[in-house]
């Protein structure tokens, strides 16, 4: 069979896949480097991961996601600047003033985009900004600085490796609703105000049988704004235990999702959030839950890979 990633590439789009860089040899990594087109870190480089204590910093992993993708002619995702989780305990239990934690997050943005100035195709500069009724989630971030802290984050993230296409990435903003309105709003409001805002990125952590039927018109709103769109985290689960009708509706929903994105011009590509049931984050998350990715957990195509590769 033709790579996915050969498949989306003649499509002008690219597949990729969230990976865990510790797990890069064997199978896991054969599957990875041949199979995909993009690497997303899945935790390697949030904030969290990347400076335990303030001032140390372990680039172990992330350095690793990097060199594997640059190796197999890979672009990276990076994921994610800002956020309001998986952030280190010292950040989030200090009792920093404003002007403190402004400072504290440009220099994290210089440091970790300098870090990888031109190995990065686009970064999650914003990740999960929103509450579902469309109001500004309430953060560390929004609650200290505003919801300015995201056009300065967007800025400072430009200015450390100019090359590189800036998101906002969000979950429950894959259809049109409330939350997505209010992302639309963020993005036409910044690009009128000169932001460097490149593209949105839908998560799409989807619930067998329920892809958003909103999804490509959603998709092709932003488009229309002067954005990018990436499918950023796709997963499709469902109850356990699997069985072949539910696996056949995954096809349908993975098929769907990027048949959606190869629709519209300005939908970059998709990556799925692992590419293997073994290292998936939704049995962990979702109780009950899983089977959400397009290998089951012994490294074997389902139909959902078919799905996706019928789709490309
Ligand atoms: C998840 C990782 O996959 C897990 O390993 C970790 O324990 C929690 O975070 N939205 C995001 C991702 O933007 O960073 C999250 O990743 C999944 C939800």
């Amino acid at each position: 069979d033709t790579p996915l990633r050969d498949l989306a590439a003649a499509k002008g789009k690219v597949i990729g896949t969230a990976v865990t860089g510790t797990r890069l040899t064997g199978t896991y990594g054969d599957l990875a480097g041949a199979q995909f087109g993009s690497l997303t870190p899945g935790n390697a480089m949030k904030w969290g991961t990347v400076e335990p204590a303030r001032g140390t910093f372990d680039w172990t992993e992330a350095d690793r996601v990097v060199a594997f993708a640059q190796a197999h002619g890979q672009q990276v995702r990076g994921h994610t600047l800002v956020w309001h989780s998986q952030n280190p305990s010292w950040l989030t239990t200090g009792s920093w003033t404003p002007a403190q934690l402004s400072g504290l997050l440009q220099n994290h943005i210089s440091t970790e985009v300098g870090r990888y100035k031109g190995r990065i195709a686009a970064w999650d500069v914003v990740n999960e900004p929103f509450a579902e009724d469309g109001t500004y989630r309430s953060t560390l971030w929004s609650d200290a600085l505003g919801p300015g802290y995201i056009a300065n984050a967007l800025t400072w993230a430009h200015a450390a490796d100019p090359d590189a296409e800036l998101y906002i990435n969000d979950y429950n903003v894959e259809g049109v609703n409330a939350k997505s309105n209010a992302l639309y709003d963020l993005v036409r409001s910044l690009k009128q105000q000169g932001v460097p805002i490149d593209g949105v990125g839908l998560q799409a952590h989807l619930v067998l049988g329920q892809v958003p039927p909103t999804l490509r018109q959603n998709i092709q709103r932003f488009a229309d704004l002067g954005v990018d769109v990436a499918i950023t985290e796709l997963d499709v689960r469902m109850q356990l235990p699997a069985d072949s009708a539910k696996l056949a509706g995954q096809a349908a929903d993975f098929k769907s999702v990027v048949a959606a994105c190869a629709a519209v011009t300005r939908c970059v590509g998709v990556t799925v959030w692992g590419f293997t049931d073994a290292d998936s984050w939704v049995p962990d998350t979702f109780p009950g839950y899983g089977a959400a990715t397009p290998y089951d957990e012994n490294y074997r195509p389902k139909p959902a890979y078919q799905g996706i590769a019928q789709a490309l």
